[in-house]
């Protein structure tokens, strides 16, 4: 069982991990001013080639996705050649990168796309400001017309399409963490009354058309999914949640993605409104395609989470910031590097 995580797993039909531990994605606020991608960024993943599959940093799908500084995008053919240079060293390495497809919603900055809305599915703000930027408060966004819901979807499948020119094995669409999409699955932030509002069924509209026209774009076999079932961050949690999410998940089981991924910091943490479940244990009893864990797993509790079969494959985070070679030393068995915030602050 020792070495099980490190043994190749196959996905689906045509994509070969070369083994079960994937490197979360992770902010690090560090293209350059056009969002492109520098040569520190090619090294910095290239470094971490070793992973089962990287995920990329989130990766904005259009300026008004923008909500922290530097981060890259996925819109200009700029960014798309600065992301090519990342994929072809990853792949030159021998490993493979899906790219994190993001949209921040209600906490994007028009600081960012000089001035403009800040769409979310309903103009209801969040307090606070943007992170690195505290001058910069949030505002209160408008909720989105169909139109404009109708370009962001086509926008999402556009930004997946540019991902497979720029040499990605495949993308993750980010629906966690409080961003766009988990904004239309939860009660506290959308009160619509449309067909994207108020029951389960039309409040995971939004997320599954993403996924349905992402899959278009590229296929299922190439689009993965990242959810928060438990609010956590920037979101207030609410009894009536955890239906949206079983309807959801019922509907994806349809769809034979790559992947499922938890959004959370702290898979120990447990959810009033998903009676009391963990979002994996939430997640497992409800998907049933592969599962990927994360959360404040060291590769011992990952590895045992996995042999008791609570999900399918690990992200790690963290760990990977701090150990480049988080793979080889895990091999050896050797002792990690402890992580600390102060290692945001470069690229190593
Ligand atoms: C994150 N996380 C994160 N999640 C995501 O979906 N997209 C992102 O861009 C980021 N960015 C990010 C930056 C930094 C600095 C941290 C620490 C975290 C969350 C991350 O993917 C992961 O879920 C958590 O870090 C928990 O896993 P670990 O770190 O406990 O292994």
């Amino acid at each position: 069982m020792t070495t099980d995580l490190l043994k190749p797993y196959k996905l689906n039909n045509s994509i070969e991990l070369q083994n079960r531990v994937m490197m979360a994605p992770l902010t690090r606020c560090m293209s350059d001013d056009n969002l492109v991608p520098t040569k520190a960024m090619v090294d910095y993943y290239a470094r971490r080639a070793d992973a089962g599959l990287i995920i990329s940093e989130a990766t904005i799908i259009r300026p008004d996705a923008q909500g922290y500084p530097n981060t890259p995008g996925l819109f200009t053919s700029e960014q798309i050649q600065g992301w090519k240079k990342v994929t072809d060293a990853v792949h030159e390495k021998g490993g493979k990168m899906f790219a994190q497809l993001w949209h921040v919603g209600r906490v994007a900055h028009p600081y960012f796309f000089d001035g403009g809305d800040v769409l979310a599915p309903s103009a209801i703000g969040v307090e606070g400001s943007v992170p690195r930027m505290r001058e910069l408060t949030y505002q209160t966004p408008k909720a989105a017309t169909i139109d404009e819901i109708k370009q962001l979807v086509a926008d999402y499948a556009k930004a997946a399409e540019n991902a497979l020119e720029a040499g990605f094995d495949g993308v993750e669409i980010h629906g966690a963490n409080g961003y766009l999409i988990d904004q239309f699955l939860h009660y506290a932030a959308n009160t619509r009354e449309d067909e994207y509002g108020q029951t389960p069924e039309n409040m995971s509209r939004f997320a599954l058309d993403v996924v349905d026209a992402v899959i278009s774009s590229v296929g299922a076999d190439k689009t993965a999914l990242r959810l928060s079932p438990g609010a956590y961050f920037n979101m207030e949690e609410d009894s009536r949640d955890k239906a949206v999410f079983d309807f959801l998940l019922a509907a994806l089981n349809e769809r034979e993605l790559a992947y499922v991924h938890g959004g959370i910091f702290d898979d120990s943490m447990r959810f009033a409104s998903l009676d009391n479940q963990t979002t994996s244990e939430y997640l497992r009893a409800h998907y049933t395609g592969n599962l990927v864990g994360v959360g404040s797993y060291s590769f011992d509790t990952a590895k045992q989470a996995i042999s008791d079969n609570k999900f399918d494959l690990i992200a790690i985070g963290r760990p990977f910031i701090a150990n480049p070679d988080y793979i080889i030393k895990v091999t050896n068995d050797e002792e990690l590097v402890a992580y600390d915030e102060s290692m945001l602050s470069e690229l190593v």
